[in-house]
């Protein structure tokens, strides 16, 4: 006899809580995110990125002595080894995606970290150091490569922003480029049980290393549904082209069911509390720039705030809306945006990981059967 069970299925987990986190709190309903008890608009106003990712790291703000000493471990971390440089250099400039670069060449750097299995919390931290310091390399690395132009090493002298910036640039950012670029990171920093910290978390629970899972959570930020978005909003913002151009844009975009990038969220159902930051921080780099982008972005937030669709399933700009033209004023390519929030999250992720490491569960759900049962085998002839 079979007993029919009813069994609820959690489609996309939504609204299960699956685990206990000391990093970062989002109140959705009143548009709130809290890092390690920190209110976000705090640190937009007054943290660097080497603090927010000390404080997730050792559960606490650095003290002066503290913080010199950590981003001078950082700073000394930022060459790439020769065999992930060799790895960037034979990518196929025109087909290879940054955020695919960036996946194999993080998971690369396992190759020549012969101790790579040790999880132990001493290992993982140092390790964590060496992935942030990196990515940024090899990012600007990969850009430049396939741009044919000369790659630029890391300066030991600069803050984390201010590198990147100058070895994609090849010149020195000004101050507000850094300062935007700074806010960038602290805001992307983490934000609770996102998708790809998730992941990161899975394989951390199998007690797999720390490149594999970053190597996880990358492949998952790199979707559209995702860390993606950055990347889609501004192709959006390019193909309407001018402020102009944005109502009858919106309107054929809804006309045909599309979805408007940078809007929306699973868990915001109120402004989300970053994307504040970013638009001033936006404004500001839209004065010394074409300020169309940001003109375009501001009447699109406008129009769909006004759209009923939008009001009665609570659609406000999410994070990605207005990071697509801040970072876009910095010169990045949007194809790189991906990678650039991989820069910050890294931090969240890796917090997480040592959350993860240190108390673990796996993480085993379970699914429920819809296939067919009772089947016998067919031989292949007779198939
Ligand atoms: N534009 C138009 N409609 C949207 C929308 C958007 N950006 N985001 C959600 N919706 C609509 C859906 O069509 C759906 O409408 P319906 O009830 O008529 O079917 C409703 O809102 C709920 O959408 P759903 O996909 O169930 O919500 P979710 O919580 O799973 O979605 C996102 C969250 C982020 C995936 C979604 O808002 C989205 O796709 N946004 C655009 C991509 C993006 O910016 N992602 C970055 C997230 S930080």
């Amino acid at each position: 006899m079979v007993v029919e069970t009813q069994v609820q299925v959690h489609a996309g987990l939504e609204g299960i809580v699956v685990a206990r986190t000391r990093m970062s709190k989002v109140i959705g309903e009143e548009g709130r995110l809290i890092y390690a008890g920190y209110d976000i608009h705090d640190l937009a106003e007054h943290a660097t990125f080497e603090e927010v990712a000390y404080m997730f790291w050792y559960c606490c703000l650095p003290n002066r002595r503290q913080l010199l000493s950590f981003e001078d471990s950082l700073r000394s971390r930022r060459n790439i080894p020769f065999h992930v440089m060799d790895l960037i250099r034979s990518a196929p400039t025109l087909q290879s995606h940054p955020m695919s670069v960036l996946r194999t060449a993080v998971s690369a750097l396992a190759l020549g970290d012969p101790g790579s299995n040790d999880i132990s919390q001493a290992s993982n931290l140092r390790r964590a150091a060496d992935i942030t310091a990196k990515i940024p390399t090899i990012v600007a690395a990969h850009d430049r490569n396939r741009k044919g132009l000369e790659v630029i090493g890391p300066r030991e002298d600069l803050d984390h922003a201010s590198n990147f910036l100058y070895m994609l640039h090849g010149r020195m950012p000004s101050e507000v480029e850094s300062r935007a670029l700074n806010l960038y990171l602290v805001l992307l920093a983490d934000h609770e049980f996102n998708a790809s910290t998730f992941s990161a978390r899975v394989t951390a629970s199998t007690q797999s290393d720390i490149f594999s899972a970053i190597t996880s959570a990358l492949g998952t930020l790199k979707g559209p549904a995702h860390g993606g978005a950055a990347e889609q909003t501004m192709l959006q913002l390019l193909e309407i082209g001018d402020p102009d151009n944005v109502e009858a844009w919106y309107r054929a975009a809804r006309a045909q069911g599309k979805r408007i990038y940078g809007m929306g969220h699973r868990v915001y159902k109120s402004q989300d509390p970053r994307a504040v930051h970013l638009q001033r921080a936006t404004a500001q780099l839209a004065e010394l720039g074409d300020p169309r982008w940001y003109q375009i972005a501001l009447k699109l937030e406008q129009v769909a705030r006004e759209d009923p669709y939008m009001i009665e399933r609570k659609i406000y700009c999410n994070v990605d809306f207005y990071s697509a033209p801040l970072l876009y004023y910095l010169g990045i390519d949007p194809d790189l945006f991906t990678c650039i929030f991989a820069m910050a999250r890294v931090v969240g992720w890796i917090g997480h990981l040592l959350e993860q490491y240190s108390d673990n569960r796996l993480i085993r759900p379970r699914s429920e059967y819809v296939g067919p049962e009772g089947l016998r085998w067919i031989p292949i002839d007779e198939r």
